[in-house]
């Protein structure tokens, strides 16, 4: 039966059409795919779906009835639910308190009776409680349900913002982008879990994702959209062979095809240093020696040696977790090494501010981006060139970008989460770097696209720029790299070419069987170290006490110890702590 029927649904935005004719049945128990280029309206529809942007034109049925000026808290009491594609938790509360707020807004709770304290309140804030345990259970989440939602890595964030919309009771649940910022690992057990959801909460799933091993393998059904408009739809067999789409979305496989298409010159003539193309790495860019760094009382990487040569591509790889992000922001300053040492272009860096060593030419773009979304398209990248005293025309940005030249006017906010993507990457380009350290690149990018700035990445190093890589999609982050890092628990597990590593996969999938895909950095301290899938899963509460109060020196101590007596961390810490109950 259709739960959910559009009918030649429209959207403007100024002079935009954002949609256009955009017709849509989902049926109820479906896992239905929506998939589609960079700012091809996929977030628009789900904005139109729960009421937040009006169409300008067609209808909407929800359960045969109709949505037209139907508001959003209504959509959300008639069972419509969603997540956000750039994450929007509430970072200072808990866990729990991200699920229990949901339910209070659906009005299972009342604010009166609580103020009064009336038996009702205790009651129902009891199964309100009841039902968000029930829901991380069933996402794999115990243990998490009073940790901050700030402190979580984005891996378990994404999972947190499903359980929000589940805790809304809802019928349907529109996904925008869960596997984003996901490694592969978590990525296979998310397409698990969202089959799981479906049969416990008896849901429908609209789901939208760049990461087709997610959408071809849990949808039973998909559409694409391209410039507003369905240009297919169809099973995921149908679908993933369909010309129009692979033109369109997916791309080319096969090397012959994909190296017809022109790469645009990034980097003009004018600047001497990088003018000579250069196939060997020159001298030593950057230096990292043995850095510990973290966040408050939490050690999230230590003993991390690194270094990058001019003109060379290298790699950080590793479980979600395991401190790539981490050594990035103490690299560019946004964190200070607690100790260790870090020196770019012959000079010590460590301790300095970020504004300086991005004007030594270390260009760091962060995951999630960090862009002001009120300024405009061309503001961002002129500020860019203003601040490195490079003023390389834009158009050398819009060349790569063409989308973006279309856009230059826009609010950097109100891009699509794609053409955000694009902006950052623009104006790193700008600054022309020395160095150019990247977190997760692909994030957020149709194929074509992640397709073309991995070629984009070849043509940095042939100009002589240094690329240090933070990225989940391995396979291609290998293919481009020289060297690559491979990182577990917060260190640098192996270092490698990169070649090497294609060859011999044992090295990579170690990293990634070692830790179970929702560990954070915090509990990879916590445990062992061992990296070869053992099985061993820290205790919950242990994690808590081993990874977040304990001083550093202490922590040392009692893996120093373990490794001793042969033993696992959390088990020696069991031990100890029984002991101490005695
Ligand atoms: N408030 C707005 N004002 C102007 N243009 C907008 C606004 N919101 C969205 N757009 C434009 O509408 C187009 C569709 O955006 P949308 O976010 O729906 O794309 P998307 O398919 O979700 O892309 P992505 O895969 O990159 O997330 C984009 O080109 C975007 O720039
Ligand atoms: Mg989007």
């Amino acid at each position: 039966m259709t739960m959910l029927r559009l009918r030649d649904v429209g959207v403007r935005f100024g002079g935009l059409v954002a949609l256009n004719d955009v017709s849509l049945d989902l049926n109820r128990g479906e896992i239905l795919g929506l998939i589609g280029p960079n700012g091809a309206g996929k977030t628009t529809l789900f904005n139109c779906i729960t009421g937040v942007v009006q169409p300008t034109q067609g209808s909407m049925y929800f359960e045969g009835r109709s949505l037209r000026l139907v508001p959003p808290h209504e959509r959300a009491r008639r069972g419509i639910a969603r997540t956000f594609q750039n994450l929007q938790l509430w970072d200072s509360m808990t866990v729990l308190e991200n699920l229990e707020v949901p339910m209070d807004a659906v009005g299972r709770r009342n604010t009166f009776s609580d103020a009064l304290g009336l038996p009702f309140s205790g009651y129902s804030e009891r199964a309100a409680r009841e039902r968000a345990r029930a829901i991380l259970h069933v996402l794999e989440l115990d243990g998490y349900g009073d940790r901050l939602a700030g402190d979580l890595p984005a891996g378990i964030q994404r999972r947190v913002e499903i359980g929000r919309a589940l805790a809304m009771r809802p019928k349907l649940v529109l996904l925008d982008e869960p596997a984003a910022g996901l490694d592969a690992r978590e990525t296979e057990r998310l397409a698990d879990l969202l089959r799981t959801v479906r049969e416990r909460f008896h849901v429908s799933l609209l789901l939208v994702d760049h990461d087709m091993s997610l959408v071809m393998r849990v949808c039973d059904f998909i559409y694409v959209l391209d410039f507003g408009k369905v240009l297919a739809s169809g099973d995921p067999a149908e679908v993933r062979n369909d010309q129009k789409v692979i033109a369109a979305y997916l791309g080319e496989a096969t090397p012959e095809l994909s190296a017809g298409e022109p790469v645009p010159e990034l980097v003009s003539g004018e600047n001497p240093e990088v003018t000579a193309p250069r196939k060997e790495p020159g001298e030593v860019l950057l230096e990292v020696e043995s850095i510990a760094a973290g966040y408050g009382h939490l050690e999230v990487i230590r003993d991390v040696s690194l270094s990058v040569r001019a003109g060379e591509v290298v790699a950080c790889i590793g479980a979600n977790g395991a401190g790539k992000t981490t050594t990035l922001r103490a690299i560019s300053g946004v964190i200070h090494a607690r100790t260790g040492s870090i020196r770019f272009g012959g000079r010590d860096i460590t301790g300095a501010k970020p504004e300086r060593i991005a004007r030594m030419g270390l260009a760091h773009i962060p995951e999630g981006r960090g862009l002001f979304p009120r300024l405009s398209v061309e503001d961002t990248l002129r500020i860019a060139t203003d601040t490195t005293g490079n003023r390389a025309p834009l158009d050398l940005a819009y060349d790569v970008f063409p989308r973006l030249k279309q856009r230059r006017r826009q609010a950097v906010g109100t891009l699509s989460g794609g053409e955000q993507q694009m902006v950052a990457m623009a104006r790193a380009i700008l600054a022309r770097p020395r160095l150019l350290m990247i977190d997760e690149m692909s994030q957020g990018l149709a194929p074509t696209i992640v397709r073309q700035l991995f070629r984009m990445i070849d043509v940095f190093r042939e100009q002589g720029i240094a690329v240090l890589l933070v990225e989940q999609f391995v396979e291609s982050a290998l293919e481009v790299a020289d060297r690559a890092y491979v990182f577990e628990h917060g260190s640098v597990a192996h270092e490698a070419s990169a070649e090497e590593l294609r060859r011999d996969r044992n090295l990579i999938s170690g990293s990634y069987l070692g830790a179970t895909a929702d560990e954070t950095a915090a509990i990879a301290v916590a445990s062992n170290g061992h990296s070869n899938g053992n099985g061993h899963f820290p205790h919950p509460d242990l994690m808590e006490v081993v990874s977040m109060r304990m001083p550093a020196a202490l922590k040392r101590a009692l893996e120093e110890r373990a490794e001793r007596e042969g033993r696992t961390v959390g088990a020696l810490a069991l031990d100890l702590l029984e002991e101490a109950k005695r």
